[in-house]
């Protein structure tokens, strides 16, 4: 009887427990892995973000286990912007068949455990209503788009700043110093701009005419059409930007354009630099976060614990939680990175 009794407490103190952590998480991470009845995530949403001071990520595939990079870009958010919400979308979580089950990813765990980080499901359709995207989203035929993937993420990203305000960063830009800027385009090259990081304040119209002429000039067999090229042709429609002169961002009405050593001291061509060890390190005093060329990576390089290469080292001093948990020695050894459950 008393064995029972043990057994019975030992478990309702186990399922307590385990629905405190529950509990913890779905106030952070909206209606996952919830013990409560759902919340009203939309409007949690539009509460959190209606300041105009977040920092937004999006993740457009249906993956819900980001691999450490995108976890560091996420967390050296977190850490540069301390009394911002840092939000990041994933396509994953408005799919019931791509919620994870009983174990959650390493780094999901890992970020909603960061206070000012914030997960919600990206549901395009409510993403785009009341904009110009709206009426192209619901045309599209998507099992025919060849870059959906990017495509949907050059859209989602404009509509998400435009709605809300604040700043966009893909999820391979490593933030180390805070942006002062509001409204700012990142200039990739001379009179070329990027569109893996700007920073608007909600409804500023630059933003409702890039909307606009994404829709007007659609064409996802063209490269970048609706991303870095669009926000460029629609820079040179608002402003005419010159060349840059010295270290100078160049400065349009409303919008600042600001120069590529800001995000990309490192240019594309030499992305593997940052896999590379250095005799001395670049300071990057020049710089507001570091995009690191993901997309160049299809030989599949990774930080590997121990290596002294430049990333290892950013990784070490701008998201220790991810280097901590994520990063693998050289075996392939991870010396953490297990779930909450198993710590
Ligand atoms: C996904 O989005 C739709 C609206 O497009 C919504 O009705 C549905 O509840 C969402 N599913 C999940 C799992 O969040
Ligand atoms: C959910 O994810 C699965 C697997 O990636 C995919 O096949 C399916 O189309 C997704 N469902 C929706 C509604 O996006
Ligand atoms: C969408 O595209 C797919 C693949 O090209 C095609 O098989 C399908 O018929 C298209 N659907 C519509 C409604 O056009
Ligand atoms: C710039 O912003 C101010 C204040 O928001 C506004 O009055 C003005 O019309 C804007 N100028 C342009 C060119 O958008
Ligand atoms: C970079 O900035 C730091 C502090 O702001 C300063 O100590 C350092 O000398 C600077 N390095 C370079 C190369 O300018």
């Amino acid at each position: 009887m008393d064995v029972l009794k043990g057994l019975q407490l030992s478990l309702s103190v186990i399922l307590l427990l385990a629905c405190g952590f529950l509990y913890q998480l779905s106030l952070k991470s909206n209606r996952l892995f919830s013990c409560l009845p759902p919340f009203k995530s939309q409007q949690r949403l539009e509460a959190l973000l209606s300041h105009g001071r977040s920092i937004v990520f999006l993740e457009t595939s249906e993956r819900t286990d980001p691999p450490p990079m995108v976890s560091c870009a996420v967390e050296s958010a977190a850490k540069i912007y301390p009394g911002q919400p840092v939000a990041f979308f994933m396509k994953g979580l408005n799919n019931s068949t791509q919620l994870p089950s009983n174990a959650t990813p390493p780094a999901l765990s890992l970020l909603s455990a960061i206070d000012n980080v914030f997960l919600f499901p990206l549901d395009m359709r409510t993403l785009f209503e009341d904009t110009p995207l709206f009426s192209w989203y619901t045309r599209v035929n998507v099992s025919a788009e060849r870059n959906w993937l990017h495509v949907s993420s050059d859209a989602a990203r404009l509509a998400v700043i435009w709605k809300y305000g604040g700043i966009y960063m893909d999820t391979d830009v490593i933030s180390i110093r805070p942006i002062p800027e509001e409204n700012f385009l990142a200039a990739q090259a001379s009179q070329y701009s990027s569109n893996g990081v700007f920073g608007f304040r909600a409804r500023h119209p630059f933003l409702w005419g890039c909307m606009e002429n994404f829709v007007e000039h659609y064409n996802s067999d063209i490269w970048g059409q609706q991303g870095p090229a669009l926000l460029t042709r629609m820079l040179k429609l608002w402003c005419r930007p010159g060349d840059f002169q010295e270290l100078r961002d160049l400065q349009c009405p409303n919008v600042s354009f600001l120069h590529p050593q800001r995000f990309y001291p490192i240019s594309y061509p030499e992305w593997r630099r940052y896999y590379e060890v250095w005799d001395t390190e670049p300071s990057f005093n020049d710089s507001y976060a570091l995009h690191l060329w993901n997309h160049m990576n299809q030989e599949g390089r990774a930080v590997v614990r121990g290596s002294r290469t430049l990333l290892e080292n950013l990784y070490r001093k701008h998201c220790p939680r991810t280097y901590r948990d994520l990063i693998q020695g050289p075996e392939g050894s991870a010396t953490r990175g297990l779930g909450p459950g198993n710590k």
